[in-house]
């Protein structure tokens, strides 16, 4: 499975990048603004300084909703880099232009899927990626992790090249939940990754050693 991590912050994206383990970034509207990137300039240059870091897959998010201003935006997002695939939210003339982009090699990221029927439409009109928001699913009651399961299920049964990439991922169990489920890609936070690194019988275990090796050296 490729980890991408969700955010717009580049301390975050480099240390998640040095860790070795990094396959891409997903970044949306709040993120960008939460980071205080505001303004066409300073947000093309934003992306354009994520792309520097990582070896792939940057995705930006269109804030037009008609078909041909996400067009056209979509197309000016993939100019910054190759490593730009645009991301449409899941409304009717955002699959339109999916459509559009995709016919010229353009990359996109159906953006905000909560339900199979939307999973299916985004991969029929040839997105890259599909982003089911599993853990707002969650948060209202609904199993995010069925979703994936149905939507893994769809795109196997006909050899959709969509990738599954689990969005809104809030914890480490979501992350080895989709990997048993068969995502292809999970984006979250970056302390979502590290948190994989933890277990208490690793630190005592570590610390037990070091001191054995220190006493017998003594
Ligand atoms: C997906 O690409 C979104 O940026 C993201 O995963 C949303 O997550 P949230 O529900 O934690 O905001």
């Amino acid at each position: 499975m490729k980890f991408f991590i969700d955010t717009a912050n580049l301390n975050e994206i480099r240390e998640a990048q040095d860790l070795g383990v990094l396959d891409g970034v997903t970044t949306n509207p709040s993120l960008m603004a939460k980071e205080g990137i505001t303004g066409e300039e300073h947000i093309l240059k934003h992306y354009k300084d994520i792309c520097d870091i990582v070896d792939d897959s940057v995705s930006a998010e269109v804030i037009a909703t008609d078909f041909a201003a996400m067009v056209s935006e979509g197309k000016a997002l993939a100019e910054i880099d190759d490593k730009i695939v645009v991301k449409i939210p899941m409304i009717k003339d955002g699959v339109k232009a999916i459509t559009a982009l995709s016919a010229e090699g353009i990359r996109t990221n159906c953006t905000l899927i909560f339900n199979a029927g939307q999973a299916l439409l985004a991969a029929k009109a040839g997105a890259s990626y599909v982003s089911p928001f599993i853990g707002r699913l969650d948060d209202i009651c609904s199993d995010g992790l069925v979703l994936i399961e149905q939507i893994v299920s769809i795109y196997d049964n006909y050899a959709y090249e969509t990738e599954v990439l689990a969005a809104s991922v809030r914890h480490s169990m979501h992350l080895i939940q989709c990997a048993e489920i068969g995502a292809d890609i999970a984006t979250c936070p970056l302390s979502v990754i590290t948190a994989l690194l933890k277990h208490p019988l690793t630190d005592s275990g570590l610390e037990k050693f070091l001191a054995d090796h220190k006493k017998g050296n003594k």
